[in-house]
């Protein structure tokens, strides 16, 4: 008889949003922590600028709300933003009391109490990004995993891949998960499960993100029924290393915080010919005026220009892009760096309310796989990992309020029918295939032919994807390839659903915005409206106060 793995929650995902989750519910309950593979793997570990808050004296709540309403382009939900901004704060608190360190004006090396360095980025009207160097993410994630590994009731089960969420009648009772050592699936039982894996953007050729970012949550929880919105807005981060040897690596938006600036190869500055607040316009913009350019001129890059500023600040502020860049050959203290824009964040996902609960039962969604309202049409810089910590101490006081014990018995995992695949090359193709037509066809400038082409080819290979679960035995490859697609084509529907331009979505087919501000809500064929979140089935849920 097959084993059945118990606890009490199940947490999908290692970075900000899941771990931070799991050390906010009570020691009394059974949690694991599952990861694809080691647990700092996930975007949180990359994260750079830092984490915005309202700290600073002359800032405000309201100001935040006000720029980030700005940088969402008429479709961020006031009461999530107004719900994240007001809990910054606590936030940065909460990390403050499990061993996080942010860095700390040098100018007041000799006072009793230092205030927190705050650095600017993009669309922010005040300095409020609380950072660690630029390596933020990392020595968040550090924080957070040996908090975890502290505790005794949290199991860490690294090296698992999400198959599926398990349904029993209307409600979510568990996950299957792919042993990566090639042991088969496990069935796990769990009166509750958090998806907390991430984004998507690996859906794109060219990205900031890890391995790892291919919107397994959102397709899985799609697949079980629950809605997702805005999936048309992808970010593209404006400043990505342009270097044969280095794909992914991101340029914080920091150094532009800090007085960096964009040219051309003739070193023309083009930013404040776009916009007035120039190169901290927010990121749609910004990256959008650089592909403008890049294709006027047919330039495989522009270039990043910090080495004005001294070079020991530059150096202190940002050791490891410089070291990066040295180990390159780029010395950006004294040239410039050669960026383009990449894939950088899903700022749609599964529909969730304030407490990251979705339309099923029994499952909770939390993180950048989920979209609670704030972003709108684009995410203003650092309010990503924000939104993680808020959401998740939020749906960890509801869990712990709501949680009633199953004792379910979910059907274990059955793949006699199946056998192993010959064919590993046909997803490699298939997967890169997928990234260079969502690269080309779906990126930063869409038309309304392109987005059809992007549709038929995607269903096609969703197709083959299909035939492959079903005769052979599953790898993550095969997997992450089959989440990919359908998350790619949940994309592409959402972005040809929408005949206007905003915020992170331009067609040049439309290229204006509509006075009619509306999401685009997408519902499964398997959606319950019985068992749903409360509200219209077209809209985002409703706060409560
Ligand atoms: P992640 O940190 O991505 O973690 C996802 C987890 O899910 C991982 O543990 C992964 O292993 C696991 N997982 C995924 N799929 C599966 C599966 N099928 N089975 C099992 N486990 C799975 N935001 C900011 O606010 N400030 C910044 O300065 C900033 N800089 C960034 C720099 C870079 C280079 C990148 C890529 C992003 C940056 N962001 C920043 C965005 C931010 O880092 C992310 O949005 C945020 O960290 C997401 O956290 P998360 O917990 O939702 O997911
Ligand atoms: C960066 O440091 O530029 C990334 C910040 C973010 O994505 O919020």
């Amino acid at each position: 008889m097959p084993t059945i793995n118990r606890y009490d929650v199940l947490i999908v995902g290692s970075g900000a949003a899941g771990l931070s989750l799991a050390l906010q519910l009570p020691r009394s309950l059974s949690i694991a922590v599952v990861s694809k593979s080691q647990l700092g793997a996930g975007s949180t570990f990359w994260a750079q600028g830092g984490m915005a808050a309202v700290l600073h004296d002359r800032d405000s709540v309201e100001a935040h709300v006000a720029d980030t309403l700005k940088a969402g382009a008429g479709l961020c939900h006031e009461p999530a933003v107004h719900f994240t901004v007001g809990r910054s704060r606590q936030c940065v608190e909460w990390l403050i009391d499990q061993g996080m360190h942010f860095d700390l004006r040098e100018d007041q090396a000799d006072a009793e109490f230092r205030e927190f360095h705050l650095t600017m980025e993009g669309g922010h009207s005040h300095r409020r990004v609380i950072h660690a160097a630029d390596q933020t993410g990392r020595a968040i994630s550090e924080v957070l995993v040996s908090r975890v590994e502290e505790a005794p009731n949290i199991s860490l089960l690294k090296d698992r891949c999400l198959v599926d969420v398990i349904k029993m009648g209307d409600r979510i009772c568990g996950a299957y998960l792919l042993a990566a050592s090639g042991d088969g699936v496990d069935t796990f039982a769990a009166d509750a499960v958090v998806l907390a894996t991430g984004g998507a953007s690996k859906a794109y050729r060219y990205t900031t993100n890890p391995d790892g970012a291919s919107g397994d949550g959102i397709a899985a929880a799609w697949r079980a029924g629950c809605r997702v919105a805005n999936l048309e807005f992808n970010q593209f981060h404006p400043t990505c290393l342009f270097h044969p040897e280095s794909r992914s690596f991101l340029m914080t938006e920091a150094l532009r915080g800090e007085g960096a600036t964009l040219h051309l190869a003739d070193n023309t500055r083009f930013m404040p010919s776009f916009d007035d607040r120039a190169e901290l316009a927010p990121r749609d913009i910004v990256a959008r005026a650089i592909d403008h350019e890049m294709k006027r001129l047919g330039a495989d890059c522009v270039y990043l220009d910090i080495s004005h500023r001294p070079k020991d600040f530059i150096i202190r502020h940002f050791p490891k892009a410089y070291e990066k860049c040295l180990s390159l050959g780029i010395d950006m203290t004294e040239e410039r760096i050669p960026v383009v824009p990449a894939a950088h964040y899903t700022c749609g996902g599964v529909v969730v309310n304030q407490y990251g609960a979705t339309d099923v039962p029994g499952l909770y969604v939390v993180g950048e796989s989920a979209c609670t309202g704030l972003h709108g049409a684009n995410r203003m810089a650092s309010n990503s990992l924000l939104e993680c910590f808020v959401y998740a101490q939020s749906a960890a006081s509801h869990i712990a309020e709501s949680l009633v014990p199953q004792n379910a018995n979910p059907t274990p995992w059955d793949d006699s029918r199946v056998r192993d695949s010959d064919e590993e090359v046909v997803i490699q193709h298939n997967w890169q295939e997928l990234r260079r037509l969502m690269w080309d066809y779906v990126g930063i400038v869409r038309t309304t032919r392109r987005l059809e082409y992007a549709a038929q080819r995607i269903s096609l290979l969703e197709r083959e994807v299909a035939g492959y679960y079903a005769r052979f035995q599953i790898s993550r490859p095969l997997l992450e390839m089959r989440n990919l697609a359908r998350v790619s084509a949940l994309m592409v529907e959402s972005a040809s659903g929408r005949k206007e331009s905003r915020g992170l979505h331009f067609n040049s087919d439309y290229p204006d915005t509509s006075p009619l501000k509306r999401d685009s809500i997408l519902i499964p064929s398997n959606f319950d409206r019985r068992t749903a979140l409360t509200g219209a089935v077209d809209q985002l849920p409703q706060y409560t106060a």
